[in-house]
């Protein structure tokens, strides 16, 4: 996975400058700059010992986006057996809506052994489901209380040969 990401360059505008962010995959000493957005994204972050759960996972599909060394943002999923779960995904919040995190799912998804993904996001956040949809994820379903037992998640899909994939 490695060699794929790692050459994969992207340009996109920041201040109105274009700038060329590089995909890789991600290790155990980006954790702390994952932390750092992860804390301006979510009201609870993980752990050390819980993001590297999933960037040392034997299926683990989790890429950075970077300009130079700085960490614009992150996506962590699992890939087993065809199916990619998409775990988490954020981006420095003075970086949003420039597609990074449009850069780094459809990464994933185009990863040859990907034949479907599913994932859950918090049914109150509308970005994150726009997000989704803009990439092409459907509604599928509805876990109650999923989240601290108290908010609701969607759960959403993509197949492959459908549109945005
Ligand atoms: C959700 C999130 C990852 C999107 O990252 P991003 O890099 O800003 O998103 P992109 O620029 O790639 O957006 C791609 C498309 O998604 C949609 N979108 C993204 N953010 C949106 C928002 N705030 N409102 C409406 N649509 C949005 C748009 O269609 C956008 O395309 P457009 O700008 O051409 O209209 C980012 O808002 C974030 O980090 N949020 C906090 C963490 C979070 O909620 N993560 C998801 C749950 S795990």
């Amino acid at each position: 996975m490695d060699q794929i990401f790692k050459r994969q360059i992207r340009s996109l505008h920041i201040a109105g400058q274009p700038v060329e962010i590089v995909l890789r995959q991600l290790a155990k000493a980006d954790i702390q700059d994952i932390r750092t957005i992860a804390k301006d994204s979510f009201p609870k972050v993980w752990s050390e010992s819980e993001f590297d759960f999933f960037i040392n996972h034997e299926h683990g599909l989790c890429l950075g986006a970077f300009r130079e060394s700085q960490l614009l943002g992150y996506l962590l999923c699992l890939l087993i057996q065809g199916e990619l779960d998409v775990i988490t995904v954020a981006v420095e919040p003075q970086l949003r809506r420039l597609h990074i995190a449009e850069t780094l799912l459809r990464a994933a998804l185009e990863f040859e052994m990907v034949e479907q993904a599913f994932l859950e996001v918090e049914s109150q956040n509308q970005a994150a489901i726009s997000f989704y949809e803009k990439v092409g994820f459907k509604k599928y379903g509805i876990r109650k209380k999923y989240y601290e037992g108290q908010r609701d998640a969607l759960v959403m899909k993509i197949e492959k040969g459908r549109p945005g994939f």
